[in-house]
């Protein structure tokens, strides 16, 4: 299949689109209200939309975040990567990894030091995300979930650091990490 992707920064004129799209990519959860939260507190994420024909087939928010306890490095500088959704019939395409490398892109002109991400490591490892062992998430993960917590550094020359993400209000849900 071959059509041109566009991406971005979703205008309020997508957020009924958005609804439907974490509907359909995520039938088991129900991400809206986090979605619609994040997309609300505007200063603090980078909302990102992917358009095929000017529709709305992928979406992609980075949150930014801080670093508590950090030992060294620029560590209030980094960003939560997620949710992030396309379409059931354009998955596998690659609308998904073309959201997360704009994502990269505009973080890293913006001194963002690192990425962090809760997901399938088969799918992130592929962006070079790597498990996280020096920052821990928020909220205790179950054992099993160790893998999926990962970062990438975006600003390599930083030091690496190390503390306990600190997120802002709508990631404040200890039932969005178990
Ligand atoms: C996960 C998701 C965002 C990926 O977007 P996408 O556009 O389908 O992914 P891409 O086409 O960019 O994927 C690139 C590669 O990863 C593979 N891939 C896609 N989803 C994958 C998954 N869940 N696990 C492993 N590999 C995956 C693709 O096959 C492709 O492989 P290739 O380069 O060898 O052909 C999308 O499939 C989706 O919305 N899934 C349902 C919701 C979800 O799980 N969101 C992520 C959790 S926040």
């Amino acid at each position: 299949m071959s059509f041109d992707i566009q991406i971005s920064d979703a205008l309020p004129r997508d957020f009924d689109n958005v609804e439907p799209l974490y509907q359909e990519a995520f039938p088991d959860e129900d991400l809206v209200p986090l979605v619609k939260e994040l997309l609300a507190s505007r200063e603090d994420v980078l909302s990102l939309s992917a358009l095929a024909d000017g529709k709305l087939v992928g979406h992609a928010i980075f949150t930014m975040c801080s670093i508590d306890g950090e030992k060294g490095g620029s560590g209030s500088n980094v960003a939560l990567l997620g949710p992030i959704a396309v379409m059931g019939e354009l998955q596998k395409l690659g609308i998904g990894s073309t959201l997360i490398r704009e994502g990269f892109r505009r973080l890293t002109a913006e001194g963002i030091g690192q990425v962090f991400v809760l997901g399938d490591p088969n799918y992130y490892s592929r962006f070079e995300f790597s498990q996280d062992d020096l920052v821990a998430p928020p909220y205790p993960l179950p054992e099993k979930w160790g893998p999926a917590w990962r970062s990438i550094r975006l600003q390599p020359q930083d030091q690496v650091v190390s503390g306990t993400l600190s997120v802002p209000g709508p990631w404040q849900d200890a039932s969005l990490w178990v």
